[in-house]
């Protein structure tokens, strides 16, 4: 047993045994209704974790639907070429969770018989602890607990733990063992689902709502109301970053960009170039500010400058790999970082 565990009403079975079933009734009578609840099966389950790992539910609704017309299960999937996937996945951002689910579809697809345990799936592109998890517990019912950010506030609040951890994910591994301790073994799947929903509508980060929570009871943070103490995660410096960024014209359309294959945050997603092709450097020179946009990307807020050239016609230019000149009406085919394509069509002036 953990200390943290010791220190608490919860290291009695019977409390334990008492909080989770006031959890499992809470979630029984108020869960929400999403898209993968209903019919649940594997592809599904999989599906939705890779979507909400780092998006909220109410960002991955609309994907969900849209990816469940156009992949209805594995094979489906595993047969579409890459590009239409990332289009699916554009706007997602991550992209690699778009990739890898891609990858395993392929995997999945080949399999005769499918694995049922977490370290199998494990072992598979882009499946980290918490997929594993989530969809083992989930589809297969194995006892395996998820620790996500949301879990990490609901189990630190608990526990009024305000040990300092160095990041989110450190604290959940640190706190993965506590998960497994308290993890329903007779509804994993019911369990984990109830936790993070608890976190996500109940446990907020800021007002959480203590006075509803349906295990308040065996909750020392929500008792004494310093609920904001927990989770302690340091502070995480800030850093700027200024780029340039060009917004080329010619007779031939916009020039854009995609990340080398070897990027694999963004091959294959196009954008406004940071870097011109050498016969381009000394339009990109000349070039005029368009616009300035502000973002924040983790712990970097950037400041991107974009600045405009019109090349006159007839100019003949090699384009290197990677870069092509875009027509508008071929915007929508193509796979866009999402600010890029909210840019292009406000500076545009185009319905790309
Ligand atoms: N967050 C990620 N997966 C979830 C699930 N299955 N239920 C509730 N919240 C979640």
């Amino acid at each position: 047993m953990t200390s943290q565990i010791l220190n608490h009403p919860l290291k009695d079975p019977r409390r334990i045994k008492s909080f989770r079933e006031s959890l499992l009734a809470w979630y029984d009578d108020y869960k929400r209704e999403l898209p993968w609840r209903s019919q649940p099966g594997l592809y599904k389950t999989v599906v939705s974790e890779f979507m909400l790992q780092q998006t909220r539910v109410s960002t991955v609704l609309p994907y969900f639907e849209r990816w469940m017309n156009l992949f209805p299960d594995f094979t489906a999937l595993a047969k579409a070429p890459e590009e239409r996937v990332l289009k699916a996945w554009e706007g997602l951002g991550y992209y690699s969770r778009a990739r890898n689910l891609h990858k395993l579809a392929r995997q999945v697809d080949s399999w005769e018989t499918i694995p049922v345990d977490a370290k199998s799936w494990q072992a598979l592109p882009g499946i980290g602890p918490y997929v594993a998890a989530a969809v083992t517990s989930i589809s297969f019912e194995q006892p395996e607990a998820v620790c996500d950010g949301n879990v990490v506030r609901v189990l630190t609040r608990l526990f009024a733990n305000d040990e300092l951890f160095k990041d989110g994910a450190t604290a959940q591994k640190k706190l993965r063992p506590l998960a497994a301790e308290l993890l329903d073994a007779n509804r994993p799947g019911d369990y984990n689902q109830a936790l993070m929903e608890l976190g996500a509508t109940v446990c907020h980060r800021q007002s959480p709502l203590c006075l509803t929570c349906s295990v308040i009871d065996h909750c020392k943070g929500g008792k004494t109301g310093d609920f904001a103490r927990y989770p302690n995660l340091a502070k995480k410096k800030k850093s700027k970053q200024k780029i340039t960024r060009y917004w080329i014209e010619s007779e031939d359309g916009l020039l854009l960009c995609s990340a080398a294959k070897g990027s694999a945050r963004l091959a294959g997603i196009y954008e406004l170039p940071e870097n011109l092709p050498p016969e381009l450097k000394k339009v990109g020179h000349d070039a005029k500010p368009l616009a300035t946009k502000k973002r924040t990307i983790g712990q970097v807020d950037y400041e991107e400058k974009i600045h405009r050239a019109v090349l006159p016609k007839r100019t003949k230019i090699t384009l290197p790999e990677g870069y092509r000149w875009v027509r508008w009406a071929e915007l929508d085919d193509l796979t866009l970082s999402g600010p890029h394509r909210k840019w292009i069509r406000e500076l545009g002036g185009n319905p790309a």
